[in-house]
């Protein structure tokens, strides 16, 4: 305990304790944090899903018909239809065999690296004799960094989207069973992994693909399917494994897997995540189908929400500010030092605008920013007020480059 309370001191000291503010309400443009009405600008329900009336009524419908939880594993009593009709209609919506789902994209991540890479011991011991590798992007999401770690094998973190570097690895674990990962839009630099070459790196040196559609489902490519479908790329036959979140634009809770009806048909024995936790709620299995007609049928709230992505960030390069690599509705505005950021944050708040800031070991050290995220929902003159506010706070903390 000695320990944590050092610990805790040091970030008092440094004003480095995140506030933790309260939000009152549903994550729409406008919300009270803290009692305060605010502009939300950091929420990843990018399309405006988790407030549409039709995803709220499924969700209502299916707590009315089956109550508030799974009160399973979806191995025992918690095999409900509403999970297997999500998992349908996934599988349908990202063009594979088949799906598999988990309560949350975290444990998605967990259960499926360490079943693929590390196998539970059925069967005869010449199963497992190969030495495995996982080549792992140096900005992947911290649940595949843990799920990594997890699996017991060799890791080795190529540099960030770099194919040269990621194909020199290859190579040089030639002879082992391998598993390149990747996200396939950043979670906290906004950028897009070359699929288009990774496919093809994975196919010459027989490494199987995994990748986390987190941010990209619902908003990538020409139908809102995903990172594959921008690069014309296909579940299965170019990619093993699909994994993605149901907690950004989809909306709700839970991760999934696409990929080949055998791939699912082994993770459900596999996932160690999956066996031992209780199944999704079925009022988020519900409005997860409910979220994937709507991204179908509706594509122009796609396209407001990119009309908004491209307004915020051309204003937000016009003041100065750094993107960085942001091509997504996630756009990063770097700030560098921790208390910098905390301060923007602080300043932002007061004037009207909920965006906290994101710090190691979230990202690298010295690269703290604020993640601001766009939805389809907001307005221009929201977005206009965000600009302002942000040019006379960049202002007074030195952070324009002219
Ligand atoms: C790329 C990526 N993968 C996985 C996750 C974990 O998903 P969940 O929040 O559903 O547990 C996140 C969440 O932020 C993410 O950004």
């Amino acid at each position: 305990m000695e320990e944590i309370r050092r610990i805790l001191e040091y970030l008092e000291k440094h004003n480095l304790y995140p506030d933790m503010r309260i939000i009152q309400g549903g994550a729409e443009p406008e919300v009270i944090v803290d009692g305060k009405k605010v502009l939300m600008f950091s929420s990843n329900n990018y399309l405006g899903l988790a407030t549409h009336p039709k995803v709220v009524n499924a969700a209502i419908e299916a707590t009315k018909k089956y109550g508030v939880g799974a009160d399973g594993s979806r191995l025992l009593s918690g095999n409900l239809q509403v999970h297997r009709d999500f998992e349908i209609a996934i599988a349908k919506f990202k063009g594979g065999e088949d799906a598999i789902v988990w309560p949350t994209g975290y444990s998605a991540n967990l259960g499926v690296i360490t079943a693929i890479m590390n196998p539970p011991k059925i069967g005869p011991l010449d199963f497992f004799r190969r030495k495995g590798v996982i080549l792992s992007d140096s900005l992947n999401h911290a649940s595949i960094v843990d799920a990594c770690k997890m699996s017991g094998q060799k890791v080795v973190v190529y540099k960030h989207c770099n194919t040269a570097d990621l194909e020199k690895k290859l190579k040089k674990y030639s002879k082992r069973k391998k598993l390149v990962v990747t996200d396939g839009v950043f979670s906290m630099d906004g950028d897009v992994a070359p699929l288009d070459k990774i496919t093809l790196l994975c196919k010459r040196y027989d490494a199987m693909l995994m990748i986390d559609e987190a941010h990209s489902t619902g908003m990538q490519g020409e139908n809102g399917h995903g990172t594959a479908e921008r690069f014309g790329l296909e579940a299965v036959k170019d990619i093993d494994i699909i994994l993605g979140t149901c907690s950004k634009a989809l909306a709700a809770t839970g991760g999934f897997v696409v990929g080949s009806k055998e791939l699912i048909k082994y993770l459900r024995i596999a996932s160690r995540s999956y066996i031992f936790s209780t199944a999704m709620t079925p009022a988020a299995s519900a409005s997860l189908i409910a979220s994937l007609k709507i991204i179908e049928s509706e594509p122009g709230i796609r396209e407001k929400m990119w009309q908004n992505t491209e307004c915020l960030r051309a204003g937000f390069n016009s003041l100065g500010f750094d993107t960085l690599s942001s091509e997504t509705q996630i756009i990063p505005v770097l700030i560098g030092p921790d208390d910098k950021a905390v301060e923007f944050s602080r300043r932002l708040f007061k004037r009207g605008v909920y965006a906290p800031c994101v710090r190691w070991p979230a990202v690298e050290k010295g690269k703290a920013r604020i993640r601001f995220t766009v939805m389809a929902t907001h307005t221009v003159e929201q977005i206009n007020f965000l600009l302002k506010t942000c040019e006379s706070i960049g202002s007074e903390l030195n952070l324009l480059v002219k």
